[in-house]
């Protein structure tokens, strides 16, 4: 009988040996034939299906929102120092994705964890929050440098405004929401930040969108697909940053002496 080869690599998201490549078996023909966009074709490389407009808009809008938030922020100035270092676009690129993490946008997988875990249980808003505190831990999603009650981030009430309009439910957001009321009632830079309003609206999509079973759904948070979608988004400022450095031909940088304190202690 036959012997079937043990292959080394397994992929199931795309396939390039036809005519033409497909993305989860849609052809190229077909992406521009059915007006796909970006969203579309993320949703099915990240996960092998087609999901209603509404959904993609809103994957495009976490896209468009979080390109680039001024060059002051980590990932931009590590960006623009190895830029000016003379580095090439990928180890600038790359040297502002190191910086995404759990305190810069790569609290979204986190918060959904977070906020899921706590709703499902039924934990009262404040509950979850002292609960958080008692273990030593910071809420992610919650808290911005220069974000405050009386200067809202623009991106979280569009990104609200958006899925309170086109999603079926936002139980996660209302939830977030009265989790930022509570810490807002502690300190006014505790607001709902873009990590933890995706997080949040994010798992209103997934429970929404019949495309996705709930063993999905546990899979999607606990694998953490949602940093991607900050990752992806500021890839787009973080190259805008290298290109802006070197055409204005900016010299090597070095941080000045008087803003550092040297102290033995
Ligand atoms: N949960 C509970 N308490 C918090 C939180 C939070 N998420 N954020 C700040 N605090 C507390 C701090 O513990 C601090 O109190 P302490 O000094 O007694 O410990 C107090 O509020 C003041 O903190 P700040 O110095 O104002 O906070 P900082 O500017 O250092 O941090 C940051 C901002 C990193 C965003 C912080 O709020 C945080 O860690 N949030 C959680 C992670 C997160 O969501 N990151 C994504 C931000 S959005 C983005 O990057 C695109
Ligand atoms: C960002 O999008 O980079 C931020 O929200 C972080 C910041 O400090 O502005």
């Amino acid at each position: 009988g036959k012997v079937r080869a043990p292959t080394h690599v397994v992929s199931t998201i795309c396939d390039d040996r036809g005519e033409e490549p497909t993305y989860a078996g849609v052809n190229m023909t077909t992406l521009f034939e059915r007006d796909y966009g970006v969203g579309d074709v993320l949703a099915l490389l990240w996960w092998k299906r087609s999901l209603p407009a509404y959904c993609t808009k809103f994957i495009e809008m976490c896209v468009m929102l979080c390109a680039d938030h001024g060059p002051c922020v980590s990932g931009a100035h590590n960006t623009i120092v190895a830029a000016r270092a003379g580095k090439d676009l990928v180890s600038c690129l790359t040297s502002g994705l190191l910086t995404v993490g759990p305190r810069f946008g790569g609290a979204v997988d986190d918060a959904a964890r977070c906020f899921k875990a706590a709703r499902d249980a039924n934990l009262s808003p404040h509950l979850f929050v002292e609960s958080m505190k008692k273990k030593g831990l910071r809420v992610p999603g919650i808290g911005h440098r220069i974000k405050s009650r009386d200067n809202r981030d623009s991106r979280v009430l569009l990104l609200q405004q958006y899925a309170r309009a086109h999603f079926p439910q936002v139980r996660y957001l209302d939830y977030a929401v009265a989790v930022e009321d509570y810490t807002l009632s502690k300190a006014a830079n505790l607001v709902l930040n873009v990590d933890g309003c995706i997080g949040a609206l994010f798992l209103d999509l997934l429970a929404s969108c019949a495309m996705f079973q709930a063993h999905e759904i546990d899979e999607i948070v606990d694998i953490g697909y949602l940093n991607g979608l900050f990752v992806l988004a500021r890839s787009i400022g973080l190259i805008g940053h290298t290109f802006d450095q070197k055409r204005l031909k900016q010299p090597l940088y070095r941080h000045p002496w008087e803003d550092v304190l040297y102290t033995k202690v």
